[in-house]
């Protein structure tokens, strides 16, 4: 009996096909639960049904390939029809920013209205985005205020910790599965539901899951600024961050993942979930100057890089620089506050030339630049790098490894080197004849 309640399969819905959204709806699917994903953008559904995908993410399309396939996995616009079908719902929808940096919740009240004007059979309604602490408390006053019978209902938290570019990896071999519910009943149909994935799960109340999601974004948002720090005054100094990190890393109290310097982080949620934490904070009653600090390192950081560049070359107006890698991080198309939109918008203040390359981010990349006249866009790394004087690493890439650094030397017109992310053995180029610099290396 048990055991047949244990690997129950369940009808869940996730509402919203953004990146959360559509691995999570993939991944359940994968795991034979029947899932339907809503959207309310039509344009993105009817694609969704023809295996086009509003954006990269690794083995993303083959799961919904096969999921579609075998009628584990639905895509569609009828939030009522859905939440109807279903027993779980997975609120997966935007909370964008607002000015002031708190979170923008009208698409979560809508699903948490909808629920309540569809409540036919006990449902449990799952926070997955990322929502300000209370968010929880406020979907149950929702359900109970518009609710159209006494059909019960649990809200509970179950956020999501996958990183772009590894999300599928992520879902299916997280670290550990917070919980956050009111009842018995709600965690066991969580648990259920993740009963084959192999981690620990951590059950706690709604609030104190809210707050894990804040608190582990932003602990690894102070990490990359606490060692970007540190490269400013490994730069001062002339001492080596990628050593510094390397021994820091070696201590398991600190752990060396998170810990590389660069040109900082960008992407949808840390930018994002650090304005929020300290808008809720600040709500609460908290003053947390030192997420101030770790959003203010960061941004200094980009001027930094673009301030090194500049002392090396002097004049940049009309200077031909080439511009590797613009997404966020490597292996996703996301340009959502990356770095490199900051680093060439500075870089064209100066009256540079730009030549642009991404193995993915291009089209992401057109959108934001098309029209500007100084940037031309190149179909491959040694198309950008044809004559110029600087070439600038902004992602990581892998394909940028591999790059034949011979060929480079011979098309550029000064054999100059700015590594945004530490992604190159100084020694190697300067003996190619580069000139090389990195952030705090
Ligand atoms: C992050 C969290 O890792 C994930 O748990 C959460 O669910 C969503 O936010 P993501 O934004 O996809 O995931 O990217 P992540 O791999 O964490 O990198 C974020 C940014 O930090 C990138 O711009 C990356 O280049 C930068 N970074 C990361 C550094 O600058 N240095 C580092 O050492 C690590």
């Amino acid at each position: 009996m048990a055991h047949a309640q244990i690997t129950k399969k369940y009808k869940i819905c996730v509402v919203g096909a953004g990146h959360v959204g559509l691995v999570a709806a993939a991944c359940f699917a994968e795991l034979n639960h029947k899932v339907i994903c809503v959207d309310n953008n039509h344009k993105k559904i009817k694609d969704l049904n023809k295996l086009i995908l509003p954006f990269f993410e690794p083995q993303l399309e083959r799961l919904a390939k096969k999921n579609l396939k075998r009628k584990k996995l639905f895509f569609t616009s009828k939030l009522e029809e859905a939440v109807r079908k279903s027993e779980v719902i997975f609120i997966a929808v935007g909370t964008p920013p607002r000015q002031d940096g708190s979170a923008d919740l009208t698409s979560i009240e809508n699903v948490a209205y909808n629920v309540a004007c569809n409540l036919n059979s006990y449902k449990l309604i799952v926070e997955k985005s990322t929502v300000p602490v209370h968010t929880g408390k406020r979907i149950k006053e929702t359900i109970m205020r518009y609710r159209k019978n006494s059909m019960d209902f649990d809200v509970a938290s179950n956020p999501e910790f996958l990183r772009e570019g590894k999300a599928i990896y992520d879902f299916f071999y997280p670290e550990r599965i917070v919980i956050g519910v009111e009842s018995k009943r709600a965690e066991r149909i969580l648990k259920g539901i993740y009963i084959k994935l192999k981690a620990p799960f951590v059950v706690t109340d709604i609030n104190t899951a809210e707050l894990i999601k804040h608190a582990s974004n932003s602990f690894l948002a102070t990490k990359i600024s606490f060692i970007n720090a540190v490269s400013r005054v490994c730069d001062l100094a002339g001492a080596d961050v990628k050593k510094v990190s390397m021994a820091m890393g070696m201590d398991r109290r600190i752990g060396r993942d998170f810990l590389d310097a660069g040109i900082g982080f960008g992407g949808f949620c840390f930018p994002k979930d650090i304005e929020a934490f300290i808008y809720i904070a600040k709500k609460l009653g908290y003053d947390f100057n030192l997420l101030k600090e770790v959003k203010k390192i960061n941004e200094e950081q980009r001027k930094h890089f673009v301030e090194k560049i500049k002392e090396y070359m002097w004049v940049l107006k009309d200077k031909k620089i080439a511009i590797l890698g613009l997404s966020f991080k490597p292996n996703t198309d996301d340009m959502r506050f990356a770095p490199s939109i900051d680093i060439i918008k500075a870089l064209l203040e100066e009256g540079a030339k730009l030549f642009l390359y991404d193995p993915q981010a291009y089209k992401e990349a057109k959108e934001i630049f098309y029209r500007d006249k100084k940037i031309r866009f190149a179909k491959n790394p040694y198309g950008a790098v044809k004559g110029c004087d600087c070439v600038c690493f902004l992602t990581e890439w892998d394909e940028f490894k591999k790059l034949d650094f011979k060929k480079i030397k011979r098309l550029m017109r000064l054999p100059f080197i700015a590594d945004g992310r530490n992604m190159f053995d100084r020694k190697i180029l300067t003996d190619l004849g580069f000139t090389y610099i990195g952030v705090g290396y």
